[in-house]
């Protein structure tokens, strides 16, 4: 079968990344979680302890490698060789990725190693500009999206299993302004492709999803 590039991009909190680990998993595709490269950048600025300055972050970015090592059910990030995967959930870095990931020279860095990781095809990357920017010709775009409240409960219930002590409103408040800003940004806004598939996930389980998308991989493949 045909070896496909599958785009999952969508909001915060639709459930992107637990879908296409489940997908990749299933169908032994690669899965890259291009928040998650976003995020390895937000870390590395914070650790510099620098002020936030475009072409100092710009710079920082394409220096960075990123890499992604799926194990044990976990999608496993590094930077530069050290492992990250906990660091990067925290409050701190998601309130300040938004602004960061905004910064065209970063966008730019990180299209291109997601460009270079996809290319071979096997893979569904997650994020909010596969299917418009990064792989615009993709043979399967899936726009997964579920309501506020859902996402809200979902990344909730999330930070709390990983012992982050955070309170509801505070998480939907934070996921209505991170729709905001990644809809409303200058470069590459968050925007369903034309030839997307709309999935609304809210009261799916992970299964019915995933299922649903590696039928459509199966019959693009044929
Ligand atoms: O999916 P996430 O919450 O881990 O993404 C973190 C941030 O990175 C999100 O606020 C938007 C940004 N992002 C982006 O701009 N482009 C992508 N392809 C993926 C994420």
């Amino acid at each position: 079968m045909k070896k496909l590039v599958v785009a999952l991009d969508g909001p915060a909190g639709a459930g992107k990344s637990t879908i296409a680990k489940a997908v990749a998993e299933k169908i032994n595709y690669a899965y890259i979680d291009t928040g998650a490269m976003y995020r390895a950048v937000t870390w590395k600025f914070v650790q510099t302890g620098h002020a936030f300055e475009e072409e100092f972050i710009g710079e920082l970015s394409e220096k960075m490698v990123i890499e992604f090592q799926p194990r044990d059910g976990v999608n496993h990030v590094f930077a530069d060789g050290v492992e990250i995967t906990d660091f990067i959930r925290t409050p701190e870095i998601s309130k300040l990725v938004s602004p960061l990931s905004a910064i065209p020279r970063v966008r730019l860095a990180m299209v291109t190693q997601q460009r270079r990781m996809g290319e071979k095809g096997g893979v569904i990357l997650d994020g909010r500009d596969i299917g418009t920017v990064v792989f615009p010709k993709a043979e399967l775009k899936i726009f997964l999206t579920a309501s506020v409240d859902e996402r809200a409960q979902r990344r909730y219930k999330e930070m709390l299993a990983k012992g982050i002590d955070v309170q509801l409103d505070v998480v939907k408040t934070e996921i209505a302004q991170r729709d905001y800003q990644d809809s409303h940004r200058a470069v590459s806004p968050l925007k369903q492709a034309e030839d997307a598939i709309l999935l609304d996930s809210t009261g799916k389980s992970i299964d019915q999803v995933a299922d649903f998308i590696i039928k459509k991989i199966e019959e693009k493949a044929k």
